[in-house]
């Protein structure tokens, strides 16, 4: 916390930040039926159902009757300083934001600045949104004040502690760390490159998750130029994988098409989605066009391999090796018994899983990561692959909350990080600990 006060205070010395020229008075119908059905398949892109709606039983989860209204509001969303309250962004006027001229909602997507100078906190991606072209911007106008159905009820206030209540000190957090500036298509890229960097960087905001932030929340990276954009970052204990084409935690062994069937039905090249990536496929990507997942995939594969970690290699004497000790029950290595007895019944003894059910583990860019609070955190809570349209029927992974301790979900997890052929550090008790102290579980 001391940190970003610091950065805030040091930030406050810079240039301010150059005005935006406000847009004369822009003409599109914002009745126009195609524009409005444009705007609802933008705002899947945005997700902002995902952050805009509450949870099933209302903001307290306790009102059996609440209908969680999309785009109501009152979804809770922890932040380092504290739970952050999304906004009510139905039409009504009081409740939502029915009053907003079309600069507001402008400046309040692409800049963060809603009416009357309220500065909204980056738990609202607008540094991504920022990228927004206007035609685009138009169209999600159009949807919100004629396509959504008005809800009369207030979403709940966020209170942060100083100094994060001070909502102008975002101004100067901005000015430091948010790009302002549209999409700009690269000349020398293909359409299909500009379409995919743009749906990545703009409305599918990915870095928010998948891009390491720095001491004051901002992400290291808006785009490919960075060298830690999409290489991997941690929030509520879900680290969300490396992006770039690294061969070991990232995506350097998936096809394009691997990928793009990962983000429509939640499983590709034999992973299965969890954690918080199973809302973006539920809430956004499924409902992507093709040649959208397409263009998303072909520009994650242009990464180059940036930041790696891990190792796969399926024909190593390694991975023979535990194949064998595992088939023969014999057991010595650390861990191995464990998943025999708990895990290969769903991810199978040569850890391959089972296609369109249980993922493999063997080569999984998530299992050979940097960071191994997903692991820890999906043992301890279990989970659900997405429920998506075209995808096959959600399966559960149990949790171990109950059964495991500390140094079995450590040594179980270290067993697969090095099992068939997988080579990645191994997780300490301590580790699993930390994790799950912080779970509470
Ligand atoms: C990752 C979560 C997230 C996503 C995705 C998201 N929002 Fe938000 N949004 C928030 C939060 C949280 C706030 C409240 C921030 C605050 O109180 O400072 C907010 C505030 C807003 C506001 C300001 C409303 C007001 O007057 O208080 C608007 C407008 C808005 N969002 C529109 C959108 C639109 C349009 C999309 C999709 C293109 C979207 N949001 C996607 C989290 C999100
Ligand atoms: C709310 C946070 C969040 C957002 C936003 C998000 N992701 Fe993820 N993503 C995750 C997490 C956590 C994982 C790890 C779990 C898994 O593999 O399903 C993940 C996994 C993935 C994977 C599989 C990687 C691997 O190595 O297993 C791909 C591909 C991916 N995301 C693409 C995207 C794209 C493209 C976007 C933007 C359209 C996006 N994600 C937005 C959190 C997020
Ligand atoms: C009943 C079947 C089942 C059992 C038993 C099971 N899992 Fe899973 N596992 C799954 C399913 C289904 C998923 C996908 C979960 C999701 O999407 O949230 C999964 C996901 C995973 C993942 C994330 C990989 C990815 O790409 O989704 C890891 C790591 C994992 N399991 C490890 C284990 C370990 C270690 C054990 C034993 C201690 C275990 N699992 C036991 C069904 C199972």
């Amino acid at each position: 916390m001391a940190a970003v006060a610091v950065a805030l205070l040091v930030v406050g010395s810079a240039t301010p930040h150059r005005a935006r020229a406000l847009t004369s008075v822009t003409r599109f119908d914002t009745n126009d039926p195609r524009l409005i059905a444009k705007g609802e398949y933008l705002a899947k892109a945005g997700d902002c159902a995902g952050c805009h709606t509450a949870p099933p039983g209302g903001p307290s989860g306790k009102e059996t009757l609440h209908p969680a209204a999309p785009f109501a509001g009152g979804l809770p969303m922890g932040s380092p300083f504290g739970t952050i309250w999304s906004s009510n962004i139905t039409p009504d006027p009081d409740a939502g934001i029915g009053r907003y001229s079309y600069d507001d909602f402008e400046r309040a997507v692409r800049e963060g600045v809603a009416p009357g100078n309220r500065r909204l906190y980056p738990a609202m991606p607008y540094p991504s949104f920022a990228k927004i072209n206007d035609d685009d911007l138009h169209a999600l106008y159009a949807y919100f004040m004629h396509g959504v159905a008005p809800v009369r009820q207030p979403a709940p206030r966020t209170h942060l502690p100083f100094p994060f209540n001070q909502r102008w000190a975002m101004m100067f957090w901005r000015a430091a760390f948010a790009p302002d500036d549209v999409f700009v298509p690269h000349a020398t890229r293909s359409a299909q490159w500009n379409r995919g960097a743009y749906l990545v960087q703009s409305l599918g905001h990915c870095g928010a998750c998948h891009t390491p932030r720095g001491p004051a929340y901002e992400e290291r990276g808006y785009d490919e130029h960075a060298r830690l954009y999409l290489t991997g970052g941690t929030n509520d204990h879900w680290f969300a994988p490396n992006l770039t084409g690294d061969p070991g935690a990232g995506l350097g062994r998936f096809s394009e098409q691997e990928i793009a069937s990962f983000l429509k039905q939640g499983h590709g090249g034999g992973l299965v989605t969890f954690g918080s990536m199973v809302q973006v496929v539920e809430d956004s990507t499924q409902y992507l066009s093709d040649d959208d997942l397409r263009a998303i995939a072909h520009y994650l594969k242009s990464l180059p391999p940036a930041a790696p970690n891990g190792h796969f290699d399926g024909q190593s004497q390694a991975a023979v090796r535990t194949v064998r000790a595992l088939d023969t029950g014999n057991a010595e290595l650390p861990g191995a018994g464990l998943y025999q007895g708990l895990c290969a019944r769903c991810h199978k003894a040569d850890g391959m899983g089972e296609p369109l059910k249980y993922p493999r583990l063997a080569g999984n860019p998530a299992v050979l990561a940097a960071h191994v609070d997903s692991l820890v955190r999906l043992l301890v809570e279990g989970g659900e692959a997405p429920h998506t349209q075209s995808g096959p029927e959600a399966k559960k992974m149990p949790s171990f909350a109950g059964k495991l301790t500390d140094t079995e979900m450590a040594r179980v997890l270290t067993f697969v990080r090095n099992a068939w052929g997988n080579d990645a550090a191994p997780v300490t008790s301590r580790e699993v600990a930390q994790v799950r102290h912080s779970l509470g579980k």
